[in-house]
């Protein structure tokens, strides 16, 4: 069942986004303290919106989004999506981003963007939901440390 994210989920999604992407394919190196610091970022972002996804009580997917404004109109970046390991590739991942697609439907909301890893799972599973690849644009970075 999808539910908009209250606060009281902050602790359970922080759980569940180090069980994640502290796992393959992302590797990453989350501590209790870095993913709860990273996603109270992402909630007190003045414009946030926030999905959770769960098996009775066992929470096993969330979204974390942002609405940013456009000359065009309004648009949602996605900042987090993550599914439990044990419910991947099941639906559950569409499922969320379905509730995305709805809000950003029923509020006139002109697209949806986010960024991933290139040959990552998550890129087949964008496209397979119709996000598009943009070739002519780039993420740039320069490391300072
Ligand atoms: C990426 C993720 C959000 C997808 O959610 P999911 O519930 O597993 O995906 P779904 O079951 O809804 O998949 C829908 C389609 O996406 C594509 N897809 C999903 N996972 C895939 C994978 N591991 N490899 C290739 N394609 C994949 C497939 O086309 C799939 O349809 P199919 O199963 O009928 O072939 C989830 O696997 C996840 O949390 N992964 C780890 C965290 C992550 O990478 N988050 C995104 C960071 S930007």
């Amino acid at each position: 069942m999808t539910k908009i994210f209250t606060d009281d989920d902050l602790q359970k999604c922080c759980e569940l986004f180090i069980g994640v992407f502290n796992g393959s394919p992302w590797n990453d190196k989350w501590t209790s303290e870095t993913a709860h610091t990273y996603l109270q970022e992402l909630i007190d972002s003045k414009r946030f919106l926030g999905y959770t996804l769960w098996d009775n009580d066992l929470l096993i997917g969330a979204v974390f989004c942002h609405m940013k404004n456009h000359y065009r109109g309004d648009e949602i970046f996605i900042d987090e999506m993550y599914i439990a390991p044990d419910y991947q590739r099941k639906g559950h991942g569409t499922e969320l981003m379905n509730e995305v697609e709805k809000f950003a439907k029923d509020n006139s909301f002109i697209s949806i963007t986010l960024l991933t890893g290139k040959g990552k799972p998550a890129f087949d599973f964008y496209g397979k939901f119709g996000c598009k690849y943009l070739e002519h644009l780039a993420f740039m970075y320069k490391r300072i440390v």
